[in-house]
């Protein structure tokens, strides 16, 4: 059977990287990308020392000049890619009206422009080809507010506004889009915000890590491989429209189609 081939950003930790090891463990051959290039070759090292087939491509989603080069090399090599994992993201939080246009504009850049930009550089071949999985890994913030993250959750909402736009589109054309939208997830991400939060409060990182299992309706943080596995049943099965909420009680589809 023919090796189809996925590029996942963000795959230097985290969510992606529990994305990259499972989409090679289900076959496919991962381009995993991230800013990071140490943290990337190691992960496709590590792919490749476990049966797997992967390789390490810098990219940072946010600056339209390192999509372009990482797209001419993809390209160069004559590869058709079959499948996209738009993972990368960021999620600085301010208070409403305090965020400023620099981090509005850097958060929608990364978190909603790079997922389009891909989608738009890859998806002509894709159509050609009549095979394409596309999953954007999106957030709860995309289906409703938090307070503090006004700017992150309306990235979040134009991820997942553009991806059911981007489904209806593309129905029986043999490429699939679909998102993921987990709530607060066991990852360096999340560790962040716990610093940030001991550091404004002054309780201990026990307290707030357990303050945010618990605003999550499962009352636990979810895991990076349990985000994995919904993005590879996603891919494997091509679910065209769906919306997927992992909330650390169960994997909720919302929509299908
Ligand atoms: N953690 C959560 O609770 C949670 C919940 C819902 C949704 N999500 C979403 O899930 C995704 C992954 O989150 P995570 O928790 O795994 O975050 P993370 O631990 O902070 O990892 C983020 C990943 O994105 C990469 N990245 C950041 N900025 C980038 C850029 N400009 N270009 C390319 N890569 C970039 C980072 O690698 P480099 O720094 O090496 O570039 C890293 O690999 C994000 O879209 C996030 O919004 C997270």
């Amino acid at each position: 059977m023919q090796t189809r081939s996925v590029l996942v950003t963000g795959a230097s930790r985290g969510i992606g990287a529990a994305i990259a090891r499972a989409l090679a463990r289900d076959g496919w051959f991962v381009f995993a990308a991230a800013r990071t290039e140490s943290a990337v070759d190691a992960l496709a090292r590590e792919i490749g020392s476990s049966g797997g087939r992967a390789e390490g491509v810098v990219l940072d989603v946010g600056d339209v000049t390192s999509i372009t080069h990482a797209i001419d090399r993809l390209k160069d090599r004559d590869l058709t890619l079959d499948g996209l994992v738009n993972n990368a993201g960021i999620s600085p939080s301010a208070p409403l009206v305090h965020a400023g246009e620099d981090l509005v504009a850097k958060l929608m850049r990364v978190n909603f422009d790079g997922p389009r930009r891909l989608i738009e550089a890859f998806l002509p071949e894709m159509k050609r080809q009549k095979f394409g999985r596309i999953v954007n890994v999106a957030s709860s913030a995309g289906l409703r507010g938090y307070k503090y993250v006004s700017a992150y959750c309306a990235s979040k909402h134009a991820l997942v506004g553009y991806s059911r736009a981007a489904a209806d589109e593309l129905e029986g054309s043999g490429v699939s889009v679909a998102c993921v939208c987990p709530h607060y997830v066991d990852s360096p991400m999340t560790e962040e915000t716990v610093q940030r939060l001991v550091g404004k409060t002054q309780r201990s990182e026990a307290d707030v890590r357990a303050f945010l299992a618990a605003q999550n309706p499962g009352g636990r943080l979810v895991t990076v491989d349990e985000v994995a596995a919904a993005v590879v049943d996603l891919m494997r099965d091509g679910r065209n429209g769906w919306l997927v909420e992992l909330d650390g009680a169960s994997s909720k589809v919302l929509e299908k189609r």
